[in-house]
């Protein structure tokens, strides 16, 4: 497993003697079997994944996208049960690489929150609309409470912080809070032109031996590559994006090209549904007794679903050219934070199977981004605005932010994809684990490359902070997401 290119994980975290851990095995693979067995004897029940298109029916330009759209939404909001596909089959401790068969809370069959089997559908850690009322306002493709963080592949637990009595409970996973979807679309046009651009970069800078080449693109700075005459690459000077210079926007980590492989990663981690696409077509991978859990044409519609949710509208706040704008510009923050980006073209193109370099082909469905719902603005010059308020980039944000994530170095930990701000108002709390109850207490935790703004934020007069806060509170997400499929 590679670093970051597979949040799914397969931990057996007992260590019990052998013979005692021969006889739970025995055990647990009872229970498994009891547990699996339901799913197919179970008269009068039925999978709660129903009206699913197929891939063929996309291809062929047999529905609306509105129709499209409203699988999706099924796709998104449907609590999957044991018949649909939900959990993993019996524990195979002889092959801990294939997916399926993680344990489950005291045995339960159904849950661990500990790397995954943690929510039955994504909406339940996806919808709170806005945090900024009393009460919150719920919707679809919101962010998540603290509650619903995702803790990702620990072999180490410490609640009761036995170990050293720091007050540190530790823990040597990722722990993530659950981001919006809101806008997805336009963030991925964005950042499949920008790996576009440093394909090309790449390109020119293989044609040219010796010659530094700067790696801008959207006016965002990647660093520099330096070919030699044997068309090795020195990528010593790469800042914020991986070596395979493709620009990764979603996950707090910038691990994923396409919501659609954040989605296919997400399946099978928080629900153990398996995409056929991944597993192979008829194939029971985790031996739950369930096949093609996921098909092609669940994870398209849920993809178009997303990428066609609601954009937070925040070109008024912009123009409107608050104080609060050009101080939070003056001190740095837009240095990560850019305000608008640009991009050439108006259509995302959903493709299936994805290449992550040409993005010519397997294209089944273009989106215009311009038309609701929508509706990013047009640029003039052919592409759309997308006020983001980000870089789509990676950076160190220093160790107080760090994580300790035992599979990764050092570096990797102190890293995160600049969160993007738009809606920030709504959606508290803020930061990749959601330690951050006020924006006030999130920016003041930057540190790292972040360290400079935060000091300038720290020095401002109570008045001149007040604007900067004012201005971020302008920032809203949606307020009814999906409304056309809901109603
Ligand atoms: C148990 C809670 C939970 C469930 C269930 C869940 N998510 Fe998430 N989601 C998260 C967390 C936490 C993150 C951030 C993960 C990270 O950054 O590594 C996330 C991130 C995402 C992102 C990336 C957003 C971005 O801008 O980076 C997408 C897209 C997404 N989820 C879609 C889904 C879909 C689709 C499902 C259902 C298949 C789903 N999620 C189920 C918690 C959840
Ligand atoms: C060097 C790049 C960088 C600079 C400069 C920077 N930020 Fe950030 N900002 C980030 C990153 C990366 C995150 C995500 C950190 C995390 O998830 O733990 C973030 C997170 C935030 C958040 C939390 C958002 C959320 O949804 O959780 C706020 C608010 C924020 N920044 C505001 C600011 C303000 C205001 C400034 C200027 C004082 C600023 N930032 C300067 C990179 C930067």
């Amino acid at each position: 497993m590679l670093e970051y290119e597979r949040v799914w994980g397969h931990l057996i975290m007992c260590d019990f003697k052998e013979s005692v851990r021969a006889a739970q095995v025995i055990c647990l693979m009872t229970l498994f079997v009891t547990i699996g067995a339901i799913g197919q004897t179970a008269p009068g029940e039925q999978p709660n994944l129903q009206g699913r298109v197929t891939q063929e029916q996309i291809v062929n330009h047999e529905l609306s996208l509105w129709g499209i759209r409203l699988a999706g939404l099924r796709v998104f909001t449907t609590p999957f049960n044991k018949i649909d596909g939900y959990g993993d089959g019996p524990m195979d401790f002889n092959d801990t690489v294939s997916p399926g068969g993680r344990p489950t809370l005291q045995g339960n069959g159904t849950l661990l929150r500990v790397n995954g089997l943690d929510g039955q559908t994504c909406l339940e850690c996806h919808s709170l609309i806005s945090a900024a009322t009393v009460p919150p306002r719920l919707g679809i493709g919101g962010v998540g409470g603290s509650v619903t963080n995702a803790m990702i592949m620990p072999t180490a637990i410490d609640p009761a912080d036995l170990e050293d009595l720091d007050m540190n409970a530790g823990f040597n996973g990722r722990f993530a809070n659950p981001p919006f979807v809101f806008g997805s679309g336009g963030v991925e046009l964005l950042g499949l032109e920008m790996t576009e651009d440093l394909q090309q970069l790449r390109a020119e800078a293989l044609a040219h031996p010796g010659m530094v080449i700067p790696l801008t693109t959207h006016t965002v700075d990647f660093g520099t590559i330096v070919a030699d005459a044997n068309g090795d690459i020195d990528l010593s000077g790469v800042a914020g994006v991986d070596s395979d210079l493709v620009v990764k926007p979603f996950g707090r980590k910038g691990e994923f090209a396409t919501v659609r492989d954040f989605d296919t990663e997400a399946m099978q981690f928080h629900f153990g549904m398996q995409p056929s696409e991944v597993v192979g077509t008829g194939n029971d991978a985790d031996a739950d007794g369930v096949v093609d859990e996921i098909r092609p044409g669940d994870l398209s519609a849920l993809h178009t679903f997303e990428v066609t949710l609601e954009r937070p509208e925040d070109e008024k706040a912009i123009a409107g050219g608050a104080s609060g704008l050009q101080r939070f510009n003056q001190i740095g923050c837009a240095f990560c934070h850019v305000p608008v980006i640009q991009t050439r073209g108006q259509t995302l193109p959903l493709r299936f199977p994805s290449d992550p370099i040409d993005h010519t082909t397997g294209i089944y469905l273009t989106v215009d981004l311009t038309q609701p719902p929508v509706s990013f603005p047009s640029n003039g010059t052919g592409g759309i605005s997308v006020s983001l308020f980000a870089d789509l980039k990676r950076h160190d944000m220093g160790p107080d932010l760090s994580e300790n994530f035992a599979q990764v170095d050092t570096r990797r930990n102190r890293e995160f994809t600049t969160a993007r701000l738009w809606g920030v108002a709504d959606t508290a709390p803020y930061l990749h684990d959601g330690r951050a109850t006020t924006l006030t207490e999130a920016i003041l935790l930057h540190g790292g490359e972040a360290l400079p703004a935060r000091n300038a934020f720290a020095a401002l007069s109570d008045q001149n902070r007040a604007k900067v806060i004012a201005f971020l509170r302008s920032l809203r997400t949606p307020t009814e997401p999906a409304k056309d499929l809901l109603n």
